[in-house]
């Protein structure tokens, strides 16, 4: 099931009581601490804001959209019920493995054009911007979808960047080193003397925003991805400065150019990353988007992601992607028996697995090691199947009890690392040295022992579930 647009997506999440709205909080410092207090409560709530202080009634924000295996489950159209390693396979054979999708379709309506501004009515400062945490250098749209098209190719590129809020028409654009296309796509521009035209979306169907933050191939546009993530193709208009294919049913969308840096730059930051730490941000020239024109829909409602560091029962969507791109390659490689790939928090994956043969367990870490999956990873963990690989009390008592460190545990040096990784000095930054260790822990049962290994202390699963039938009223 696809959803037309963001408030469908919310109507379905309300329905299973998983919305809070709330009245009057402020965007200086108190909406960023309120999602991020509700993210580490039971079951998260997404939060839907308004009245926020200093902006119109019916401006809103939502927060923590698909934080929830749930709400990600729900968003890609899968069963609501799809839990940890379930979720994660799913993943494999859908997001992880869309090499194209449906085009999108253009409309020549759409909710998006109730109300068009240019010129002396523009003002960026009418949608609520928020500073979301103490050290952030200002007020940030967390999370919009920045559309740039290919000047040679002429495809339509779609990425999430953070956007700081400057003055009326002037925002700046923090885009990380390495190979976005979004980077390439401005300095095309850039090379030819010209300013990039872009669209920022700011609040649109989940799928959308999950396909601009995977990576994917050069020449292969996200609204494909979206529109085969969404299961229909996503409706799109033309902006009404830029032309580009902007979604018809977004709430907002800005407009404007991003000119070389020679012409114009700004400071930008200190803003978080998505690992937990301030590390990039620290900058004084980044781009800066030249607003011209707007479209929103009545009552427009933002979507805020900022980054927050790992909480328990706190979902990231590209943890998805990262454990199933893992499991992918191990597949591609021939690795028999894998039974899930799960990662916790942003530096340990854990990978369960049967074991066939002397060596099976350490073959697959190392695979995992120089997958693109494991980048931002420190910590591999292979676990035997008896183990959930997303309980971290089961994974810890594996290597407490069946990792012998001497034996079991295996450093690699100068693995590719990512420009986020806070480990990384400010002079491997300067001279662009994004390298790390690795550790593969081995914390599976000697195989040459596994007749011989000492048996677990454990009710087996039929006689709990007799016991459970019997005295279902003292154990509930
Ligand atoms: C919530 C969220 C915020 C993000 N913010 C940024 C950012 O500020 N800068 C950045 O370089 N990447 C950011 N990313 C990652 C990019 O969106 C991602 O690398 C994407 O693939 C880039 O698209 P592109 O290569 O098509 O330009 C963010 C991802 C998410 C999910």
């Amino acid at each position: 099931m696809g959803y037309k647009d963001l408030r469908e997506f919310l109507e379905r999440v309300d329905s299973f009581g998983e919305l809070r709205r709330v009245e009057g909080a402020d965007w200086d410092l108190e909406i960023g601490a309120i999602t991020e207090v509700a993210a580490s409560s039971p079951g998260c709530p997404l939060l839907l804001f308004d009245k926020v202080r200093g902006y119109r009634p019916g401006y809103r924000i939502v927060t923590n959209l698909l934080h929830t295996e749930r709400r990600l489950a729900l968003a890609l159209g899968e069963s609501p019920d799809l839990r940890g390693v379930g979720l994660i396979k799913k993943w494999k054979e859908g997001p992880a493995k869309v090499t194209e999708g449906p085009p999108p379709v253009e409309v020549n309506h759409g909710p998006l054009r109730e109300n068009i501004l240019s010129g002396k009515n523009v003002n960026v400062m009418e949608f609520p911007a928020v500073k979301w945490h103490e050290l952030d250098g200002g007020r940030y749209f967390a999370g919009p979808v920045t559309i740039a098209r290919d000047p040679d190719e002429g495809w339509v590129n779609l990425g999430i960047f953070r956007l700081q809020v400057h003055d009326k028409s002037t925002l700046s654009l923090y885009i990380g080193p390495g190979s976005k296309h979004t980077k390439q796509i401005l300095q095309k521009y850039w090379d030819r003397g010209e300013s990039c035209p872009v669209a920022i979306s700011m609040g649109h169907t989940p799928a959308l925003f999950i396909a601009a933050a995977l990576f994917s191939p050069w020449g292969l546009s996200e609204y494909e991805l979206a529109g085969q993530l969404n299961g229909m193709p996503i409706k799109v208009v033309p902006g009404e400065l830029t032309g580009l294919p902007v979604p018809a049913s977004a709430e907002v969308v800005l407009e404007g150019e991003v000119p070389s840096l020679e012409v114009e730059s700004h400071a930008e930051g200190p803003f978080g990353e998505a690992t937990g730490y301030y590390v990039s941000g620290l900058s004084t020239k980044e781009p800066v988007i030249k607003v011209k024109s707007i479209m929103h829909r009545n009552n427009p409602i933002i979507q805020g992601a900022p980054p927050m560091r790992p909480l328990p029962g706190l979902w990231h969507f590209p943890v998805n992607h990262r454990c199933a791109t893992v499991w992918s390659d191990l597949e591609k490689c021939g690795i028999p028996d894998i039974q899930g790939v799960w990662q916790e928090g942003y530096g340990l994956m854990v990978i369960s697995l049967k074991q066939r043969y002397a060596g099976h367990a350490k073959q697959a870490g190392q695979i995992a090691a120089g997958s693109r999956g494991s980048t931002l990873v420190r910590f591999i963990v292979t676990v035997d199947q008896d183990i959930d690989p997303c309980n971290v009390t089961e994974v810890m008592w594996a290597m407490a009890t069946r990792c012998d460190p001497e034996r079991d545990i295996e450093i690699i040096k100068e693995v590719a690392s990512s420009s986020i990784d806070p480990l990384l000095s400010p002079e491997q930054r300067e001279r662009a040295d994004i390298i790390t260790g690795k550790v593969i822990i081995n914390a599976c049962t000697p195989i040459y022992r596994n007749r011989a290994f000492p048996p677990v202390v454990a009710v087996s699963a039929e006689l709990k579930a007799e016991i459970i039938k019997k005295w279902w009223n003292v154990i509930k």
